[in-house]
């Protein structure tokens, strides 16, 4: 059987509105209530990631559906999960967005979530490795030195793909989701999470010299899926 298929677009802000034309023909494409989602940020790049990962997904959603990028109706699961409100449908989606890049992934069955973390995005505080990650994590972080930051990073980016995969988001303590990244990332469970399915698969990659993109998809069938990375058509904008 051929190994189910997880895509990941991805773009910058920057590439994708490069001139006032795409923009205002994207955010005239908004639902009334994501416009003045739009207008209410504070700062530009956040506005534009915003609408980069509503064109982003509506295209996708709509190509994988044979639809028109506006024509399946969307909806926001209990604590704001994007889903497809289709009755049976089997796509699911998740969308990440940080420092300008914004991911869209999607699988065709199962649960899938994303996370893509700028690796200069926060001035990340030594505190959090005891806070977020599990002992064996935390313990790995450590022999990292000077580069810390960036194993510290790759944990949280996998931890977040699963708990947006599963719709928590971070009302979870991170620390309840852990891995070991020596190779193919695999997870384990522990305290309210713990006995969850550990046959869920994970990719982590980076995007650029500049983002680490993790992937969580749930366990359907027992054959790993393919992780495909793809950037975002220009064609797919509005
Ligand atoms: C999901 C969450 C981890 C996102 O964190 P973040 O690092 O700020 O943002 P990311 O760029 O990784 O992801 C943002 C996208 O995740 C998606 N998302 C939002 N909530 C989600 C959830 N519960 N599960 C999965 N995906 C979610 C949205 O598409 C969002 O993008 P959009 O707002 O532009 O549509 C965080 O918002 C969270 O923990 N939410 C749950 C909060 C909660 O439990 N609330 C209680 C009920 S009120």
């Amino acid at each position: 059987m051929a190994p189910r298929v997880v895509r990941v677009w991805h773009a910058h802000v920057d590439d994708v509105f490069d001139g006032p034309g795409r923009l205002a023909r994207a955010v005239a494409r908004l639902r009334p209530a994501e416009q003045a989602r739009y207008a209410r940020f504070r700062h530009d790049v956040d506005r534009r990631m915003f609408l980069l990962g509503r064109v982003m997904a509506r295209a996708a959603v709509g190509d994988a559906l044979g639809l028109d990028p506006h024509d399946w109706p969307w909806r926001e699961g209990e604590r704001g999960r994007p889903e497809v409100d289709l009755p049976d449908c089997s796509i699911t989606f998740n969308l990440a967005h940080s420092g300008g890049v914004v991911v869209c992934a999607l699988a065709d069955c199962g649960l899938v979530g994303v996370d893509v973390e700028a690796r200069e995005r926060v001035k990340l505080e030594r505190a959090l490795v005891a806070r977020c990650c599990g002992p064996e994590e935390a313990a790995d972080v450590e022999t990292h030195g000077d580069q810390w930051r960036d194993r510290f990073l790759q944990y949280w980016t996998l931890k977040e793909s699963y708990l947006k995969a599963v719709g928590l988001g971070i009302s979870v303590p991170l620390d309840e989701v852990c891995f070991r990244i020596d190779g193919e990332p695999r997870s384990c469970f522990r305290g309210s999470l713990a006995g969850a399915d550990a046959g869920w698969a994970f990719d982590l990659t980076t995007l650029g010299s500049t983002h680490y993109l993790a992937v969580a998809v749930s366990p359907v069938g027992g054959t790993r899926p393919q992780f495909v990375r793809l950037p975002f058509p220009t064609e797919w904008m509005p």
